[in-house]
């Protein structure tokens, strides 16, 4: 780890590096994998078994034959780059993650064990927040690729090569079924507490094989405010308008929910083609600082 440099800023940091930390326990038994995905926000990594490693680099004899089974991480573990002024800051952010947890229940989000830790890399003492959790194994439900109108059966079939189409029709409509009540439970969560999760990143929504959905980024939720102001979270990003942009996509291009946006009162309201133009404007300039950023090697790594 490069001495004195805070790991929030660090573009990379490896599982070796996780291990040296002075809040993890460097047990034999685990190893710490940086996640081939990443996002903008935070560190995440692979909690997997030792034993679990060593089989898949040096494989094990199933049936006469040596098999390289992939190590399937015990725990997904997150460190995230935001700085919070305070430990009411911190747990303000927690207090916002249970409330998610509650309206979404644990089946349509990966489930998360928040810590604050007390870290001491750079010489001082600074609070970090950090998750582990839930490994949601699946593929990505990007909503700003979505091509046809088959999206998702296209995603099993791509997934599952060897299934039947009835087969993968029970989880086409699986998937339905929970994206529905996906997309009900946050508008309980924005009518009822006028908070959004943010769904903008990709790589936030995952479906698994089986047609679940889950919320796997569960740090980033923001407040909604009826007003002209369009608001920006701490990374300078609307995440509320692009992530209620989503919440549309979902029901009018996944699920093609035939009624009219312009009936929708929340639709209406964020998708106005004026407030559109002021939050594209906005995205554009936040793209714009983030190449600069890359630039400068703040960051290499895909935004969100
Ligand atoms: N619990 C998890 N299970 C599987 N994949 C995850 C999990 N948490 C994060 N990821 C993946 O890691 C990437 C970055 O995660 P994300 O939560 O979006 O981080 P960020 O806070 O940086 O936006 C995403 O592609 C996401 O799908
Ligand atoms: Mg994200």
């Amino acid at each position: 780890m490069s001495q004195g440099i805070d790991i929030r800023d660090q573009a990379h940091l490896s599982g070796k590096e996780v291990k040296k930390l002075n809040f993890i326990k460097d047990s034999k038994n685990l190893v710490f994998r940086k996640y081939y995905r990443s996002g903008l926000r935070s560190h995440i990594f692979e909690v997997l078994l030792a034993a679990d490693v060593l089989k898949e680099t040096q494989g094990e004899i199933i049936d006469g034959i040596r098999m390289f089974p992939r190590a399937r991480p015990i725990k997904m573990f997150r460190i995230l780059r935001n700085r919070f002024k305070s430990k009411e800051a911190i747990f303000q952010e927690i207090k916002r993650y249970n409330s998610l947890l509650n309206f979404l229940g644990p089946d349509l989000i990966a489930p998360s064990e928040e810590f604050v830790a007390d870290y001491t890399g750079t010489g001082e003492s600074q609070i970090v927040l950090c998750g582990l959790q839930e490994y949601v194994d699946g593929q990505i439900l990007d909503p700003w690729r979505l091509f046809g109108d088959n999206y998702l059966m296209d995603l099993f079939q791509s997934m599952l090569h060897r299934q039947t189409v009835a087969e993968n029709t029970k989880r086409v409509e699986n998937a339905k079924k929970n994206i529905i009540s996906f997309v009900k439970k946050i508008r309980q969560m924005i009518s009822r507490i006028g908070y959004i999760p943010d769904l903008a990143g990709i790589g936030n929504l995952i479906l698994t094989r089986a047609g679940d959905l889950k919320l796997v980024d569960i740090n980033n939720i923001v407040k909604i405010k009826l007003d002209d102001t369009i608001l920006l979270d701490d990374w300078g990003y609307p995440s509320c308008d692009v992530s209620i942009e989503v919440l549309s996509i979902l029901e009018h291009d996944i699920l093609q929910k035939k009624s009219p946006i312009e009936n929708d009162p929340l639709y209406c309201f964020f998708l106005s083609p004026e407030r559109r133009k002021k939050v594209t404007a906005i995205e554009k300039n936040f793209y714009a600082n983030l190449s600069s950023k890359v630039l400068h090697g703040s960051f290499d790594i895909d935004p969100f």
